[in-house]
């Protein structure tokens, strides 16, 4: 079984092709960026990005996500051009705890891919799914916003 991730392909021993894809990430490839939390889909920590779409890595079988695009948290910017998310994140002090937080910024992101000028609203309800045992959710929420305008200004 072979799996791209953050443009790199990766041949996947025989072994481990029952594994969950967040199994496969952490324990195999050592991307640990993507971080465990409730291991039923729930709580949003393993979000990463499917064919460009947030999904929950903790519930996709390995072998169903061959072929696919995925992208971690590793993959999606570099340190030199961070993503408007990240940006934002810094520019807000968005974490405190910092656990939940790069599936927040999965999910942000890929949220902004389908929605360039988003309402607070939106925002919100784009957010829901993702749990903060710190609460930090309005910081996410102003977060998301400066990430957008951030995002409108770059191009
Ligand atoms: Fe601690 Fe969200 S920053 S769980």
């Amino acid at each position: 079984m072979k799996l791209t991730i953050n443009k790199k392909t990766y041949d996947i021993p025989a072994q481990w092709q029952d594994a969950s894809l967040l199994t496969v990430l952490r324990d195999l490839l050592g991307l640990t960026g993507t971080k465990f939390g409730c291991g039923k889909g729930l709580c949003g920590a393993c979000t990463i990005h499917l064919n460009g779409a947030a999904a929950r890595a903790c519930v996709l079988p390995a072998q169903a996500v061959s072929g696919a695009r995925i992208t971690t948290i590793e993959g999606l910017a570099t340190p030199k051009q961070l993503h408007p998310v990240q940006q934002a994140w810094i520019e807000q002090s968005v974490p405190q705890c910092g656990y939940c937080q790069a599936g927040q910024i999965m999910t942000a992101a890929a949220f902004l891919e389908t929605n360039q000028s988003p309402s607070a609203e939106d925002v919100a309800n784009a957010m829901n799914g993702n749990l903060c045992r710190c609460g930090t959710y309005p910081r996410i929420r102003k977060g998301v916003l400066r990430a957008a305008e951030l995002a409108r200004e770059a191009v």
